[in-house]
């Protein structure tokens, strides 16, 4: 048997349902982004809500993790990992509830003598101000010991290693105790005592409950007793078929493309699209790392097509949406790498022209974060294509940037008040910030517009508010606009979106800012340095954003109305169609 049917075998004979994973995306949990635990889709039971399965669950879950995603290559690191759990909800009054004496047993009886790894040592946690020593599991584990008469080492850690959760920003949570092999953590029971609330306060739940894991991939090494999942049974034959397609890269480079080319295959499959922004961006790196190994090779899509298979066909039996999802995952490849190569193309061109000026062979942190922010580029993608940057330069830019971004006065208030306010934008939440964004872009067009349909006139923005639902602008212009001029601008407006242009942005002193002749309003005072957004050669604007990446995400406008601000200041107001 294997272990997965093993696994599932030995607690459904422990009087525990079996349930099917949940999506990569979470359904009606805002906190994450991504499902990164078994307990993700079983939160509710912790909290009171009545389980339909009753109070005993395991499952196999699908869980995708990219806080280390610059680690795979490694012995250790996946993005896209199977999580084997056990749960219990509702002890001590809930039928069937457990707790530590039955999810230490469970746990120990698995792990030693159903999968028959010897076990280095176990953890407790030791304790802290906020939560007291874990005794109870302490003597669970001697007893235990005692009973299977053998000896087991219990170690105590603190809160970084034995306090787990909560996924995303509340949830339950509580200490853990755990199961190393090989000195490494193999299965990790959660005692679920606490909720966390957003500001990282602990309440005591009313009831109690267990949240196991165990990663898939992990065990199935150790039980192998090979060095890393890539020299698993799993993937021995998909790793071969990387390497012989792509000769003469190093062993990391081949284990990155299995693991990012599995996860984006899962993640394509729960219905995620590549794109610059929340679960579509976290899909886009992994895909454009893959793709800037391969796109120097004449037939790498045909390899990753081969290599997609292989991966479909250890899968497909247990996640059938990956066959389903085929096809789409084949289109959205081609798309990812159309843009992906045009903006490499693009970018590369740009830093091999700064190389030429140059006597060493590398650029400045400040120079790869330009090309980064302008081209979409990440650091990796760079430094796969042989692109030599100061990395500690390059991080200091992009904090400094992350801060005058913030400077735009972000506010974030738990889902309260406004996401954004930065006096010109208002938005609520994430959808109206898309909105938003496009109207903001759009309202850069139609300030070029208007100078392009009026270039005798001395156009100058007076004001600027928008919401999700409309762009608000005020500009000096002595009189109402014929219906025809109004018609002209709105005309000219749609041509610059179709006209696709992609929209970059620099960091420049506000001194040379203004002297590269870039829109900005004279009775405003705009931080130094401070960004220039660019669209295409069409508009130039000091502006601390947010915009969209390209203009044909605004898809089209329509001008709704003009009216008179005061003596020689007119108002546009306008839609998206
Ligand atoms: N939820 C716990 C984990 O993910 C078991 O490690």
């Amino acid at each position: 048997m294997n272990i997965i049917d093993q696994f599932i075998s030995y607690f459904e004979s422990n009087h525990h349902t079996n349930i099917s994973s949940s999506s990569l995306l979470p359904e009606g949990d805002t906190s994450v982004l991504l499902t990164t635990a078994g307990m993700q889709q079983l939160k509710p039971y912790y909290l009171g809500k009545p389980s339909p399965y009753g109070n005993r669950v395991v499952s196999v879950q699908k869980c995708v993790r990219v806080d280390d995603i610059e680690e795979v290559g490694d012995n250790t690191h996946n993005t896209f990992f199977e999580m084997l759990g056990n749960f219990s909800f509702q002890y001590p009054d809930g039928e069937g509830s457990y707790f530590k004496q039955e999810a230490i047993r469970y746990g120990y009886e698995f792990i030693a003598e159903i999968l028959g790894l010897s076990i280095d040592y176990v953890t407790i946690f030791a304790g802290d101000e906020t939560s007291p020593r874990d005794t109870e599991s302490y003597s669970i584990w001697k007893q235990l010991a005692q009973e299977k008469g053998v000896e087991l080492e219990i170690r105590e850690y603190g809160r970084e290693d034995n306090f787990w959760g909560p996924t995303g920003s509340e949830g339950p949570c509580g200490p853990t105790t755990e199961i190393y092999v090989n000195d490494v953590e193999i299965w990790n029971i959660v005692f679920n005592q606490f909720y966390a609330s957003p500001t990282g306060e602990l309440n005591r739940l009313e009831s109690q409950g267990v949240d196991t894991g165990g990663g898939f991939e992990r065990i199935l090494t150790h039980c192998e007793g090979v060095e890393t999942v890539y020299d698993t049974s799993l993937f021995r034959s998909t790793m071969s078929l990387i390497r012989e397609s792509i000769p003469g890269k190093d062993e990391a480079v081949y284990r990155m493309i299995l693991d990012h080319t599995r996860a984006s295959l899962f993640l394509i499959a729960d219905g995620v699209v590549p794109s610059n922004k929340e679960q579509g961006y976290i899909l886009r790196r992994p895909i454009r790392k893959v793709l800037s190994v391969l796109h120097k090779n004449e037939s790498g899509m045909e390899i990753l097509s081969d290599i997609s298979d292989s991966l479909r066909q250890l899968y497909s039996q247990r996640y059938p949406e990956l066959q389903t999802s085929a096809t789409i995952y084949k289109s959205l490849i081609a798309e990812e790498y159309g843009l992906f190569s045009d903006a490499l193309k693009r970018g590369m061109k740009h830093a091999n022209k700064i190389l030429r000026k140059k006597r060493v062979p590398h650029i400045s942190g400040e120079e790869a974060f330009l090309l980064s922010s302008t081209y979409g580029l990440s650091p990796e993608v760079m430094r796969l294509n042989g692109l030599a940057f100061d990395e500690n330069e390059f991080e200091q830019k992009k904090d400094t940037h992350k801060e005058i971004s913030r400077a735009g006065v972000q506010k974030k208030f738990g889902g309260h008040g406004l996401l954004l306010d930065n006096g010109e934008m208002k938005a609520a939440n994430e959808e109206e910030l898309v909105s938003a964004t496009k109207l903001h872009s759009a309202t850069h067009l139609l300030n070029t517009a208007l100078r392009t349909v009026f270039p005798e006139a001395i156009i100058e923005q007076k004001g600027s508010d928008i919401t999700a639902d409309r762009l608000r602008f005020d500009f000096s212009f002595e009189r109402k606009l014929t219906s025809e001029e109004f018609q002209q601008v709105q005309e000219l407006v749609n041509q610059y979106i179709d006209n696709a242009l992609e929209v970059q942005i620099r960091e420049l002193s506000l001194a040379e800012a203004q002297k590269t002749g870039a829109l900005y309003m004279s009775n405003r005072n705009y931080p130094d340095p401070v960004t220039v957004y660019s669209f295409g050669d069409v508009s130039q604007e000091l502006c601390g954003g947010p915009h969209v990446k390209n203009t044909r995400e605004i898809g089209h406008i329509r001008l709704k109305k003009q009216e008179a601000v005061s003596r020689g200041v007119r108002r546009i107001r306008a839609i998206l169609e």
